[in-house]
């Protein structure tokens, strides 16, 4: 009988609904997909649960404000979150929504086992409350206003079930101590466990002020507290009462960001021993995705969003960024520039250029063909040490979620094939017997090294490593190959090469990150389609998963031509921007009036040599900001070359200022 592999279960947070995910939501998840990839290559049985958290005052509010029933409003929305994460390639094994009702009757289960026990009893609870806002304002004394609408609160007494969280003091710090993996990184421990010394009071886990919510069944009007309900998400995804049928609880990590640690130590494996059930193996706390230092969120306008860098760059390039640039655990900025720039050196320079030089070589001297090895030499050896070391190394970075190191490692190696091609220069060998065989040797083993690179960067770049596998002939699936079995050595002689297919095209930096912002620009804020039908409407405004127009190919009308308004501008100033090496701000007279544009130009154009120059302006473009400085139009330039050199648009006739073109 086969043996049944050892099972892995991952979840990310379920999400709320009343916003679409941005990059620290993104985030979270692609850890999780990466986890899951990597551990299915360990040869785990894997599943990944994420979802979407619909339940409370804020989706009332959110669909009061749609006109629309909060069922409804949480099904579109709960739709947009699914299909996001099909287009960026995050489906995960199970997506759990808190109005199923699986999870519904998973949720009433709990509280049963709970009350049961003897940990649920009735109460009262008291705190200020907004009645302008139908909220309770946690940690607000009398007197104080309410933080939303700035309205005085009042001092309100409800009648609450509450959970015993104070008999889970010992408990817990016990179990903190006999488990110390439980809770990761090693600092966040240290704060909850402080916490949970200091003494818990015992929790309210029912409301009876909140419409929208998991009824208490025989208790109406009371509803479950939002987090006991959503944690217990994580329960129903595998099986809810028949958790043990699947097979798959207690969940082996809980993948989470730094504000949610509290309620998956504390909380959770509280309510989940108070209903003697096993208890999660892990909480690991990722830090924040940070925009000009600060949390993204919809209300201070700092979101970045996924679907724009994908675009331009692909899934795989986000990923590799997210994973390679800050260290897990810790909080990180996100900047385009720092995006582009590992793009075009780790992934257009390194891995890109290593396997299409590799197999350019291997086309020209050898058919497309892996050679035979001939006769080594010492810095062969080296080259196949360092391979066949990084296999351990990177292996146990993942173990320990030190993605970023682990990328680092292989990502050594790459540069270390690079500089050995470099020295060893394949491409001047002749023809002669030891020359051939020479050359074979150094093909041969700068395609091995690819292959183990390769499947070591899978769980991070699927996409692009399934791309390099087929080209170096590889016939087995890459997502199922076994990362225990990866050896130097392996690579057969007399394979064939598969396909070459383009991998990642270097992007010019300015260009790209403008292209981003304009596109994440018009994600946040769409421009309606005059013609078309109206798009489903987007709950909560903002990001809408609304499908692409079409690219491309169609005709315009000259109506359409003509709403772009284009006119001769003379340069009156110009100057760099420091920090922006690409960009140009300069301030052009349009006839009538002196515009101050930003332009990509700087490294074609000395800003001196542009004074008095003729341009031509596009004059009717909505302002933006490039890296801070306000541009008010768009001086035209062909795009020359694979760099997409930029030439500036002139006339060989003298022009008068602000002539308009047709
Ligand atoms: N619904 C709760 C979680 C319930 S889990 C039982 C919730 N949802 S949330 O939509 O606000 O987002 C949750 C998670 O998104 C955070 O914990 C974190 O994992 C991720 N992030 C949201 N913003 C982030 C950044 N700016 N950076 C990194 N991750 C962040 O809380």
């Amino acid at each position: 009988m086969a043996e049944r592999k050892e099972k892995f279960y991952i979840t990310t947070p379920i999400y709320y609904t009343n916003g679409l995910p941005h990059i620290g939501h993104t985030y979270t998840t692609v850890v999780a997909d990466v986890l899951r990839r990597y551990k299915r290559m360990r040869g785990y049985d894997v599943v990944m649960t994420t979802g979407t958290d619909e339940h409370g005052v804020n989706v009332e509010r959110a669909a009061q404000k749609a006109g629309i029933a909060e069922s409804e409003f949480v099904a579109r929305m709960a739709d947009a979150w699914r299909a996001l994460w099909d287009e960026l390639g995050l489906t995960a094994d199970e997506f759990v929504r808190t109005t199923d009702l699986k999870h519904v009757r998973t949720v009433q289960w709990l509280f049963k086992l709970c009350k049961e026990n003897g940990y649920v009893y009735k109460g009262h609870y008291t705190g200020q409350y907004c009645i302008y806002d139908n909220a309770y304002v946690n940690d607000a004394k009398p007197g104080d206003p309410c933080p939303d609408c700035g309205r005085p609160t009042e001092t309100v007494t409800e009648e609450n079930y509450f959970f015993k969280l104070s008999a889970f003091q010992k408990p817990l710090l016990d179990f903190y101590r006999k488990f110390p993996e439980f809770i990761q990184p090693e600092t966040r421990k240290n704060e909850i466990v402080s916490f949970v010394e200091g003494g818990l009071k015992d929790l309210s886990i029912t409301r009876t002020t909140i419409r929208w919510g998991i009824p208490v069944p025989g208790e109406e009007p009371h509803v479950f507290y939002v987090w006991f309900d959503a944690l217990t998400a994580y329960l129903s995804a595998v099986g809810g009462p028949e958790y043990e049928k699947r097979g798959m609880w207690p969940a082996d990590v809980h993948l989470v960001g730094k504000d949610i640690i509290r309620f998956h130590t504390v909380y959770w494996p509280a309510f989940l021993m108070a209903a003697m059930l096993p208890v999660p193996k892990q909480v690991w706390a990722h830090g924040w995705f940070l925009m000009d230092a600060a949390k993204m969120s919809k209300s201070k306008g700092n979101v970045v969003l996924p679907r724009p860098i994908v675009n331009m760059l692909g899934m795989d390039a986000l990923r590799y960024f997210l994973l390679r640039d800050v260290v897990f655990g810790q909080d990180g900025n996100f900047s385009y520039d720092a995006l582009v720039t590992r793009y075009n050196s780790d992934l257009a320079n390194g891995l890109g250029n290593l396997a299409s030089r590799t197999a350019a070589m291997l086309e020209k001297g050898f058919d497309g063909n892996i050679p035979k090895p001939g006769a080594r030499l010492p810095q062969d050896d080296t080259l196949a040490k360092e391979a066949q070391n990084a296999i351990g190394e990177v292996l146990e970075r993942f173990d320990k979620f030190e993605f970023s190191r682990a990328l680092e490692t292989i990502w050594g190696v790459i540069a270390a094939a690079d500089k050995y091609l470099t020295t060893e220069q394949p491409w001047a060998l002749g023809n002669s017997p030891d020359e051939e065989s020479r050359k074979a040797t150094i093909l041969w083993t700068t395609a091995e090294l690819l292959r183990i690179m390769t499947a070591l960067a899978h769980p991070v770049l699927p996409d692009s490593t399934a791309k390099v596998w087929t080209l170096l002939g590889q016939a087995t699936a890459l997502g199922a190959t076994e990362l225990d079995g990866l050896r130097w050595g392996q690579l057969v002689p007399g394979t064939k090469l598969g396909k070459f297919q383009a991998l990642f095209p270097r992007v010019d930096k300015t260009e790209a990150i403008e292209r981003i912002e304009a596109m994440a620009n018009e994600e946040l804020n769409p421009t309606p389609a005059p013609t078309a039908a109206p798009a489903p409407s987007t709950p909560a405004g903002g990001a809408a998963s609304a499908a692409a127009p079409a690219a491309g190919a169609e005709k315009i009308a000259i109506e359409d031509f003509a709403k772009v308004e284009m006119r001769v501008g003379q340069v009156k100033t110009a100057e760099r921007i420091v920090g922006a090496d690409k960009l140009l701000k300069l301030t052009v007279d349009i006839g009538s009036e002196v515009r101050q544009i930003c332009a990509g130009i700087a490294q074609y154009y000395e800003p001196e040599a542009l004074i008095g120059r003729k341009v031509i302006v596009v004059v009717n473009l909505a302002p933006r900001k490039l890296r801070g400085v306000e541009s008010n139009g768009m001086i035209v330039a062909a795009s020359v070359g694979p760099e997409g050199r930029p030439v500036l648009a002139g006339f060989h006739e003298d022009v008068e200022v602000g002539a308009r073109l047709k």
